[in-house]
């Protein structure tokens, strides 16, 4: 890790006065781990965002934009570069549309909508993070994603230096992909498409939907949500290892998609722990932090699961979450 020389740290700290030094990514993590990052700016508006992205570039200083820390897990070392925030919020509804800046809470985005009667997100109620997370990694729970909401996304594009409104497609999203993780972009904003309907259907669905993750993922618990992608297949000569070894469940090879938590538990790894790093009791594909758990915590047991499920199943786990500083 290239440590940033006095002169780049002093350039933006010119610029941007209120830039922190070293701060404790711990502080701003789902996950609550991880070192210093050298640099920590909170920005409060677009062209300030864009402005230290750029100043960073220029300085040739790594950059990372955090949005809500719920899906990333930053190095014990830290991270030598700048992580900025966005501390950018506002929403509005335009008749079957939601307009909101990418700093607002996923959350709250599905609420406001549910009660201005609008239906078709009320799945996101419990996603935790902001809605430019989502965009990123095309966040999804039971049964939505984001690429059947998102109408445009308003973005920077780094090497083009342009800002731009993508549409649906140029977003190219594909289960937890898009090309903003790909091709550098910051996302200032996005609008939803909804569509109107009865306000009490959707208010009950959101309240199953939130009823739903109690029931089947850990709650009051540091984590980055899953760990690792399902595994999605096209031929079952992919998977035939495991179908040798396990009895899959029919739902899965129906819809091609074998759930890494289920992979996780029929291996016995549920409540497997590496120093405060648990696999959750409740859920296979979530890592819970005990308290006190070190990102090489993390990483040992990740590693570990990955292994495990290599060697006994033939199956490759992808990461879900982010690492920063590695
Ligand atoms: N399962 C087990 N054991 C476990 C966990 C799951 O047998 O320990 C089985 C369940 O019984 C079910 C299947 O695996 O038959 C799928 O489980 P679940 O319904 O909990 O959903 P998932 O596929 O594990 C996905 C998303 C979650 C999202 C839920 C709810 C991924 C990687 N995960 O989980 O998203 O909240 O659906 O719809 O796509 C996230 O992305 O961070 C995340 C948590």
């Amino acid at each position: 890790m290239n440590m940033l020389n006095e002169a780049q740290v002093n350039v933006f700290l010119q610029t941007f006065p209120l830039t922190k030094q070293n701060e404790s990514m711990a502080l701003h993590t789902y996950m609550k781990i991880g070192g210093p990052a050298r640099l920590y700016l909170v920005v409060h508006s677009d062209e300030e965002l864009i402005q230290a992205v750029q100043t960073a570039i220029e300085q040739k200083i790594p950059w990372y934009i955090l949005g809500g820390g719920s899906n990333v897990l930053v190095a014990d070392e830290g991270y030598q570069g700048i992580v900025i925030q966005a501390d950018i919020r506002g929403h509005s509804v335009d008749g079957e549309r939601i307009v909101a800046k990418a700093g607002d809470f996923t959350g709250l985005i599905a609420r406001i909508a549910v009660d201005a009667g609008l239906v078709g997100f009320e799945w996101g109620a419990g996603v935790p993070g902001t809605i430019g997370g989502a965009v990123y990694g095309n966040a999804g729970c039971f049964g939505g994603e984001m690429k059947d909401v998102v109408s445009t996304v308003d973005v920077y594009n780094v090497s083009s230096r342009m800002r731009k409104i993508y549409t649906n497609a140029e977003c190219q999203f594909a289960y937890r992909e898009s090309r903003f993780k790909r091709e550098p972009h910051v996302i200032l904003g996005v609008s939803l498409q909804l569509k109107k309907g009865d306000s009490a259907v959707a208010k009950a669905k959101l309240e199953a939907v939130m009823a739903a993750r109690k029931e089947s993922q850990p709650q009051g618990t540091f984590s980055a949500g899953c760990l690792f992608k399902n595994v999605e297949f096209a031929d079952e000569s992919n998977i035939a290892t495991l179908r040798h070894e396990r009895e899959i469940p029919t739902t899965m090879l129906a819809s091609k998609c074998i759930a890494a938590g289920w992979i996780i538990d029929t291996l016995g790894l549920k409540g497997k722990s590496i120093g405060k790093a648990q696999i959750s009791t409740v859920h296979g594909n979530f890592l819970v932090n005990l308290g006190g758990a070190r990102a090489q915590d993390v990483i040992a047991l990740s590693s570990f699961v990955k292994m495990k499920a290599r060697d006994e199943l033939g199956i490759l786990l992808q990461d879900e979450v982010q690492y920063l500083g590695f």
